[in-house]
């Protein structure tokens, strides 16, 4: 199937901006560097999610769904924005967050009570698996919602494969034609990695608007290059699959760099704090602590390594998290 007749819901602003961070690439000593600003994309304080669940919720609708469950940890970008979406669409969110209830809401939180989501369970522990407590409480809850009359759509955490791979396929389109008006087209993506669905987008999109030429740089924020690649391996056969494309990634696959990580998710690293002061003291742009600080302090340690020639275009996406900054726990890192 063609990727521009896949069902998709409008719920964002694009294309978001491109701009180029002269100061940092001076500072480097080149590459060229430009930022992709999905933090920008108009809905509940923006983020990469919004790409993906244009199309998550394309099929709930279709499904006539009349609630969504989601889940996501206590701070999850993933669930404020599934909330958003789900307002406007005029259905109900309930979501399962892992991890303890806090005294007061802040940061992403915050913003989910703001939204009205309709309700919010907490269960321990901190695996998604099968089997888990959390896949426990979905199944609960969806059964819940059926007896209640409810339609309910599940959306895993940070979506499904399929849909970040549509989504940020588009988010390569778009810069490849923004691009183009300066004459340039990209050398390099450069992105934090959580689920890999936004990497894996941006491979497809390689693949389908840069004849794969465009290299893709996955910077964890959490877990080891060798888990991440495995589920990139899978996601690109769902895609490519469903897309009935027959062919690999291209560049032989991304470059999923584990190194930045530091004690663990959500643990601010002394080089990603250094890069978000960074970032704004130089070109007054706003990172977070969680993914875009970490995958920019990549970004920067990887240019002085050496990986990107001096002419080289890179395209920084910037994925949001923003309402991070304001979580109780992230606070005393950053002050
Ligand atoms: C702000 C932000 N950046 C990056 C990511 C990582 O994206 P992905 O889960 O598609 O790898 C996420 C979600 O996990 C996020 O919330």
């Amino acid at each position: 199937m063609q990727i521009g007749k896949v069902k998709r819901v409008r719920l964002g602003i694009f294309p978001t901006p491109l701009q180029e961070l002269r100061a940092l690439s001076e500072e480097l000593g080149g590459p060229r560097i430009f930022v992709k600003r999905d933090d920008l994309n108009g809905l509940a304080l923006g983020g990469n999610k919004l790409r993906k669940l244009e199309y998550a919720m394309a099929e709930a609708r279709d499904l006539g769904a009349t609630a969504v469950i989601t889940t996501g940890r206590v701070q999850s970008n993933h669930c404020r924005l599934t909330a958003a979406a789900a307002n406007l669409l005029g259905m109900k969110t309930y979501l399962i967050l892992v991890g303890e209830e806090p005294e007061m809401a802040t940061g992403n939180l915050l913003v989910d009570k703001i939204l009205g989501v309709e309700e919010l369970r907490y269960v321990e522990g901190d695996s998604y698996g099968k089997d888990s407590p959390l896949e426990e409480a979905v199944r609960e809850l969806s059964e819940e919602l059926s007896r209640r009359g409810e339609v309910p759509y599940y959306i895993p955490n940070g979506c499904r494969p399929l849909h970040g791979a549509l989504g940020y396929a588009g988010c390569v389109r778009e810069t490849v034609s923004q691009l183009h008006e300066l004459n340039l087209a990209p050398d390099w993506f450069v992105v934090a990695c959580g689920t890999t669905g936004t990497c894996l987008g941006l491979l497809l999109g390689s693949h389908l608007y840069c004849h794969g030429e465009a290299k893709v740089v996955g910077i964890s924020i959490s877990r080891p290059a060798d888990f991440l690649n495995e589920k990139l391996e899978k996601g690109w056969e769902e895609a490519t699959g469903f897309l009935e494309i027959g062919a690999g990634m291209p560049g032989g696959g991304p470059r999923i760099h584990d190194e930045y990580v530091g004690k663990g998710y959500g643990i601010p690293t002394p080089e990603g704090v250094k890069a978000i002061r960074l970032l704004a003291r130089l070109e007054g742009l706003i990172l977070d602590p969680v993914y875009t600080g970490k995958a920019m302090a990549g970004l920067i340690d990887l240019a002085k390594q050496g990986l990107f020639a001096p002419g080289d275009v890179v395209v920084f996406v910037h994925t949001g998290g923003i309402p991070g900054l304001f979580a109780d726990r992230q606070i005393p890192y950053l002050q």
